[in-house]
């Protein structure tokens, strides 16, 4: 079966990332994903900080496997959607929908590689991979 480094760096069995799915990328799907060995992503999309909260520890009753939140950079919520991912300890974040290169990127990259001891970050767009390899190596970027 394919094992890759980012099974290994993950710590899931096929080396298949769920992409961030607002609206989607829910704790029912997220579970299904990951139980299957895959890394399930919780879409927070434009949800309130609440809701993403509620999807995590309910994507916890559902899987003890690895799991990650896609944070929209655009949302009206995005930073406190990463305090909800720091306080509750969510080992892998992506980002979608915005410019990985502002500042507020900027700003969720510094919480979460201050308290996350994975390289955290990656993007959904080849424009915001190259911004994301620029600015900072400990990105990975997909
Ligand atoms: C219904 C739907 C919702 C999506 N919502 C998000 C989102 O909230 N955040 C994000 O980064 N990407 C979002 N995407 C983009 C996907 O994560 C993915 O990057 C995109 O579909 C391209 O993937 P592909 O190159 O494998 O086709 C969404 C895609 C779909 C189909």
């Amino acid at each position: 079966m394919l094992k890759t480094v980012i099974c290994d760096l993950f710590g899931i069995k096929y080396p298949i990332i769920q992409g961030g799915m607002a609206y989607l990328g829910t704790a029912e799907l997220v579970s299904a994903v990951s139980n299957a060995g895959g890394l399930g992503i919780i879409g927070a999309g434009n949800s309130e900080p609440d809701w993403v909260r509620e999807q995590i520890r309910l994507t916890r009753q559902l899987t003890d496997k690895p799991f990650g939140v896609n944070i929209m950079l655009l949302s009206p919520f995005t930073e406190q959607v990463v305090d909800v991912v720091l306080e509750e300890k969510v080992a892998v974040v992506t980002t979608g929908a915005g410019n990985p290169g502002c500042r507020r990127f900027e700003t969720c990259t510094a919480y979460t590689q201050s308290h996350s001891p994975l390289p955290t970050f990656s993007s959904g767009s080849t424009f915001g991979s190259r911004v994301s390899r620029r600015s900072d190596e400990r990105k990975i970027t997909c």
